[in-house]
């Protein structure tokens, strides 16, 4: 038989993608905002490529990264179980720190039973990518975090997404699923991370109840922050009993590394003997447990509250102050009974991907850092400066950030025409 060749390289790709002229020309000029390099802890205000910067672009939302409580919480695990367990959680990855790490988050948010992972990625993957099988349906929110979406493909369930928050077409697409023949899982992010907006959960607790689907929501960005108690969004908006699964991230405001599911206790022991993402990883590092766990007693002591308060007053200040100057910020959503929900995310609409850039570079000069938030991250020509709060920074920090945006806008509407305005 005649030996067959390929004739396509599967590295080609890594040659020839489409970003890669755009990537070129954004470095010649030094405008990628991407991979910066931090020179210290993750606080106010960060050393980062050689000078000082007010940072507004991190998820460590209550500034514990810097607690002594929590940074002793990671000492006091690494001095005793050393740097790594080198092994799974099913294995010999199992330390009493992470079974009372699971005890914290059941109590917290008050279900019968919870599991730590590796990442909140993996979370996302191992719960979704198990509970789910090919012949189930998952209806997703446009808007949902790529770990979801990750973990529905690995699922192979039939993806069937809907517009973000849009509850019209939820119901449409439950209405669908209905004779799918499988199960129904509807999963949506509580707090969506990029522009900050909430789920309007009463609704998609009504639907889903309606049409007999279970609901799992991804509490990353409201965990810490939300509710009287911290316990995300599932809370403040008074749905708990009602939401079949949650998920948490450590890497926000538990100022650490690792993830969380949460929900009844068959379905946490399901994960814990099938689910691939958790077995089949290494454990959380001592480090990063003892470090969560820490930052989980600050959340649940009665400090937890005030951090939460002055998280939201911060996004509120950071927001009136952006606004202030002209920039297009994201309103905080209005619930339908006509609450406000202010979130740390406080996103400036800027639309164009290489305005962005030369406003981010322009900003980062001039001693703000912000996340810069492009396709596919948010919609085509819906490129965001995402900026984010931290419960930590004091009202002059973010004067100085909003005396500098005014600077940085003024010079950068000279030179590139206006910005989106809020008016
Ligand atoms: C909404 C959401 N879900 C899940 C994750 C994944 O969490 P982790 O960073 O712990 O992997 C993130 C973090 O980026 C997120 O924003």
């Amino acid at each position: 038989m005649a030996q067959m060749r390929t004739s396509v390289d599967v590295f080609a790709k890594t040659r020839e993608h489409e970003r890669l002229e755009q990537l070129r020309a954004a470095r010649e000029l030094d405008l990628v905002p991407y991979f910066r390099v931090l020179e210290g802890p993750t606080l106010p205000e960060v050393e980062m490529e050689g000078r000082g910067r007010i940072m507004l672009g991190s998820n460590n939302y209550l500034g514990l990264t810097g607690d002594d409580r929590v940074r002793q919480g990671a000492l006091d695990a690494l001095n005793r179980y050393g740097t790594g367990l080198t092994g799974s959680r099913f294995l010999n990855g199992t330390t009493d720190l992470h079974l009372e790490l699971e005890r914290e988050f059941t109590e917290w948010l008050g279900t019968e039973a919870a599991l730590a992972f590796t990442t909140g990625h993996q979370a996302n993957l191992g719960a979704l990518g198990t509970i789910l099988g090919p012949s189930d349906t998952v209806i997703a929110d446009s808007g949902d975090h790529a770990s979801i979406l990750d973990g529905c493909i690995l699922s192979r369930a039939k993806l069937r997404a809907f517009k973000h928050n849009r509850i019209d077409l939820l119901e449409k697409r439950l209405e669908a699923a209905a004779s799918d023949g499988g199960g129904v899982l509807v999963v949506v992010d509580g707090v969506f991370s990029m522009e900050g907006d909430v789920a309007p959960l009463p609704e998609i607790v009504e639907l889903a109840s309606r049409f007999g689907a279970r609901l799992m929501v991804d509490e990353a960005h409201a965990l810490g922050v939300l509710g009287a108690r911290g316990a995300g969004t599932c809370e403040l908006l008074g749905v708990e009993d009602q939401v079949d699964l949650r998920m948490a991230t450590f890497s926000k405001s538990l100022a650490s590394c690792g993830g969380v599911i949460a929900g009844p206790a068959d379905v946490i022991e399901f994960l814990r003997i099938q689910s691939r993402p958790f077995m089949f990883t290494a454990s959380g590092v001592p480090a990063a447990i003892g470090a969560a766990l820490a930052a989980v007693q600050i959340c649940r002591s009665a400090e937890g509250p005030e951090l939460f308060g002055r998280v939201l007053g911060n996004a509120r200040y950071l927001h009136s102050g952006l606004a202030g100057l002209g920039l297009r910020v994201v309103e905080p959503t209005r619930l339908a009974d006509g609450t406000e929900v202010v979130t740390p995310v406080v996103p400036v609409v800027v639309g164009d991907d290489w305005k962005a850039a030369l406003l981010w570079k322009a900003l980062y000069d001039a001693g703000v850092y912000v996340n810069v938030a492009l396709h596919p991250a948010v919609p085509p020509g819906g490129a965001l400066l995402r900026t984010s709060v931290m419960a930590t920074h004091d009202h002059a920090t973010l004067d100085r950030a909003i005396e500098i945006f005014a600077r940085v806008k003024q010079g950068f509407e000279a030179e590139h025409g206006p910005l989106p305005s809020g008016a």
